[in-house]
C-alpha cells in the first residue's frame, strides 16, 4: 500500500512498534529511500556520527532471534530487513572540532557564541567515553527517528530493539569494532492486525507547570 501522500502528523500518528511482517521483500529502493531520509537529520555541529550497516540474509536475521543475539526475540527473524544502528564516536569527536574550524574560518559564530560552542567542542574531545557515547548516541536517534517515519510513509513497519548482544551483532554483521551500536531497527511490511492505539502519558504529566 503506498501512503506517499501523508503527512507529518499522520505518519507520526501512524507509526507502531511493529513486530510481525509479511513475507513480501523490501526492496533495494526502499532501503535507500530510508537511508535518504536519516541521512537529513539535525546533528550536534552537523558531526552526523550515525553510520548504518543493514540485513536482509535470511540465515542471518535466523541469528538475530536467538537468545544470543537478543533474548528470544524470534520475531526478528521475519523482518525483511535489519539494520544496525551505529555511532562513530571518533568521527563524532573529529567532525564537532572540523565544524568548529569551518564556522571559525568562515565567521558564521563570533565572540562569546563561537567561544562556547569551541569548548563544547573541546569538551566533547576529552569527555570520557561514555559520555561521549551519550552525546553520539543521541544524533543517531534523531536519524533513527527520521526513518522510522518515512517508513511509514512508504507503508513500512519498524521497530526500534534495544535488547541485544553488541558484541554478537557485530561480530553476525562484520562491523567495525571500533563502532557502537546504538540499537536494532527491524524492518518490514506489516502483517495485518498491528496495534492502532497508542499508550501514553497525557500532556499533563509531561508539560512542567
Ligand atoms: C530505545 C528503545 C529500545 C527499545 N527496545 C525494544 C526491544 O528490545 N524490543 C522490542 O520489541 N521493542 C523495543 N522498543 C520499542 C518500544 O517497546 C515501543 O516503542 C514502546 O512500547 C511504544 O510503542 P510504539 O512504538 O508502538 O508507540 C524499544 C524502543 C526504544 C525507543
Amino acid at each position: 500500500m503506498s501512503t506517499a501522500s501523508l503527512g507529518v502528523m499522520d505518519a507520526i500518528s501512524q507509526r507502531h512498534s511493529v513486530r510481525a511482517f509479511t513475507k513480501e521483500p523490501v526492496t533495494p529502493e526502499q532501503l535507500d529511500a530510508l537511508f535518504q531520509a536519516a541521512r537529513l537529520a539535525p546533528s550536534s555541529l552537523n558531526s552526523q556520527p550515525w553510520r548504518y550497516k543493514v540485513t536482509q540474509d535470511p540465515a542471518i536475521l535466523e541469528q538475530f532471534g536467538t537468545k544470543e543475539v537478543s533474548r528470544t526475540q524470534t520475531w526478528l527473524a521475519g523482518a525483511g530487513a535489519i539494520i544496525a544502528c551505529c555511532a562513530d564516536i571518533s568521527g563524532y569527536v573529529r567532525d564537532t572540532q572540523a565544524s568548529v574550524f569551518f564556522y571559525k574560518e568562515h565567521n558564521i559564530m563570533q565572540g562569546d557564541t563561537m567561544e562556547g560552542v569551541e569548548a563544547y567542542a573541546e569538551r566533547e574531545a576529552s569527555a570520557a567515553e561514555s559520555a561521549k557515547f551519550g552525546a553520539a548516541a543521541m544524533n543517531v536517534a534523531l536519524s533513527v527517528s527520521f526513518m522510522m517515519l518515512r517508513a511509514v510513509e512508504m507503508g513500512l513497519g519498524t521497530c526500534w530493539v534495544g535488547m541485544f548482544n553488541e558484541q554478537k551483532v557485530k561480530e553476525l554483521l562484520g562491523i567495525d569494532p571500533a563502532l557502537r551500536i546504538v540499537g536494532l531497527l527491524a524492518v518490514g511490511h506489516p502483517a495485518p492486525g498491528q496495534p492502532t492505539e497508542h499508550n501514553r502519558k497525557p500532556l499533563e504529566e509531561i508539560i512542567l507547570p
